[in-house]
């Protein structure tokens, strides 16, 4: 038996010379050759991986929230929830990518922030773009984070086009309301571009799809996959904030605000916001029924 390996083999059929069909199709070369560390800090690498792996994640999340709006606008609801379900899968990677920077104090951080600031300039994730589309496509729309694009052409063109169009809540809605449910007009017909105000027949739309375990129950799925996804999202910006806390602390950031007190607010953005204020009616009892809202007063008085 012959078990030597000849470096020369060629390469399989429909491989390029010098690859195997594992390195041409999942790209390895190239994507080792993308981590770029500009100090000599030991831990630099690990900063760039977990950003590019953050980076590669949004960018999955996206396709799959576009696919998933696809199939609600052809009413394929069973498809949506299976599509939305890998949403929820894909936070749990994403969010784990924190531990691998918990390692870093404020000395990490800065003595890596050192030397990029020189090579690069002053930088903020504020102009990351795919973060931006994913936020834009939940449905959170501030048209104002678009002017850190203007540097960036197309892509401030394509966020542009993302603020303008529907969100996957804005489809869930339209969804909802081909299938009976009274979303109003305003709502639907909305500039999909300004921030979603909240209304209250919506909330009580999720409270009608609550109301009986046994009815509806593919749009209760529906409900708590969405619950599950904005769950991930807000842990990510809890993380980010802990992240920030123990590295950055009180210092200003890049706009000159101290870093914890720009974000701090923005932790109040959770998407799909009926979904959850409806939560504090869903399960009420009906009005006629002894231990409704106001009847134990009123009996109380008798
Ligand atoms: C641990 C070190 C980090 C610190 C101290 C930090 C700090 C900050 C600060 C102060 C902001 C507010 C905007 C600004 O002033 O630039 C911000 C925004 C942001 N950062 Fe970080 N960051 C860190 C790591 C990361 C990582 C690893 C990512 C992932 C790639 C990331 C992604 C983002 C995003 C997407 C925003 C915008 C958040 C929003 O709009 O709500 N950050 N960060």
């Amino acid at each position: 038996m012959n078990d030597t390996v000849t470096p020369a083999s060629p390469a399989p059929a429909g491989t390029p010379a010098g690859h195997t069909p594992y390195s041409d199709w999942l790209q390895t070369d190239v994507l080792h050759s993308l981590q770029r560390p500009v100090s000599d800090h030991p831990g630099e690498h690990a900063w760039i991986v977990s950003a590019q792996v953050s980076e590669l994640y949004w960018m999955l999340i996206i396709k799959e929230i576009q696919a998933a709006q696809t199939q609600l606008r052809a009413d394929d609801l069973t498809g949506a929830c299976r599509t939305l379900r890998r949403v929820v899968a894909h936070h749990e990677p994403l969010n784990a990518t924190w531990r691998s920077i918990a390692w870093m104090t404020p000395v990490d951080l800065l003595a890596i922030l050192s030397c990029v600031g020189p090579k690069y300039g002053k930088d903020t994730a504020l102009q990351g773009w795919t973060y931006r589309q994913m936020v834009y496509l939940l449905g959170i729309k501030q048209g104002e984070h678009l002017q850190h694009f203007l540097p960036q052409p197309r892509r401030w063109e394509q966020l542009s086009k993302a603020l303008a169009e529907p969100s996957l809540y804005d489809d869930v809605l339209a969804h909802l309301r081909r299938k009976g449910f009274a979303v109003p007009a305003v709502v639907l017909d909305r500039d999909f571009s300004a921030p979603y105000t909240p209304d209250k027949v919506v909330e009580n739309v999720w409270r009608e799809v609550y109301a009986d375990p046994g009815e509806h129950r593919e749009l209760q799925q529906l409900g708590e996959t969405l619950a599950d996804i904005a769950e991930g999202f807000s842990t990510w910006k809890h993380l980010h904030l802990m992240a920030t806390r123990r590295t950055f602390g009180a210092r200003p950031a890049y706009f000159g605000t101290e870093g914890i007190a720009w974000l701090l607010p923005t932790m109040n953005e959770i998407p799909f916001p009926e979904l959850w204020s409806a939560r504090g009616f869903i399960g009420d009892p009906p009005a006629m029924c002894p231990h409704a809202r106001g009847q134990g007063n009123a009996r109380a008085a008798e």
